[in-house]
């Protein structure tokens, strides 16, 4: 299981314009970074969860499309529920609640690992991401006591890159590492399918 979190500090947290998706807190990061996460071509990754303390459970979602109008259309509607502490769904495989970081990160039954551009190569710890919570910050990086927060949690700190990359473009990247592990030596050829 893999599973990722995008912390959204400028999304708004009520239903919004489905055409102005940047207006909206910068929704349209947070729809790329959904599509990356769960999307492959004509699938979903079916052991991916994503949150923004939104929780999509790549297992359960039938109707998401990797268009940011259909994913944002999602979001809204799980936005347009009263949200409480506790995990709701409000549609198929898509949960919503009402959780602050810390919560949520303690609340994982995996280890945590933080994207950030200074942390060690992937290629040394791809291996290891399986099962945890990797953690991305939006355009802004996380906030100073945010990044506090997540590197006292953090097993691992990840770069991915020696560029600052979009959170989803991160994303992409840690999937095609994982597979890559998973799969184990190529021998000249890559054979994802199961
Ligand atoms: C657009 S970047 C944030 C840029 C922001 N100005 C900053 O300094 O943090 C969004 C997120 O993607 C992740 N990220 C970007 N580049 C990365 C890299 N090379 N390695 C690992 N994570 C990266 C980090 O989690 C970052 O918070």
């Amino acid at each position: 299981m893999r599973s990722f979190l995008l912390v959204a500090n400028q999304a708004v947290t009520r239903p919004f314009n489905l055409n102005g998706l940047p207006n909206a807190g910068r929704m349209d990061l947070a729809c790329r970074f959904l599509a990356q996460a769960l999307c492959v071509s004509h699938g979903i990754r079916e052991d991916v969860d994503a949150f923004l303390l939104l929780l999509v459970r790549g297992g359960e979602v039938r109707t998401l499309s990797p268009d940011e109008r259909n994913i944002g259309g999602i979001i809204n509607k799980a936005l347009s529920l009263s949200v409480l502490p506790a995990w709701r769904e409000s549609s198929p495989g898509v949960y919503v609640a009402a959780k602050d970081l810390a919560t949520l990160l303690d609340e994982h039954p995996g280890d945590i690992a933080y994207l950030v551009e200074d942390g060690e190569d992937i290629r040394e710890t791809a291996g290891k991401l399986e099962g945890c919570l990797v953690v991305l910050g939006d355009h802004r990086g996380l906030e100073e006591e945010q990044e506090q927060l997540v590197r006292r949690r953090a097993r691992y700190a990840v770069s991915v890159s020696p560029h600052a990359l979009q959170a989803d473009q991160c994303v992409t990247i840690v999937h095609y590492e994982l597979d890559r592990a998973a799969e184990g030596p190529s021998e000249g050829k890559m054979s994802l399918s199961r």
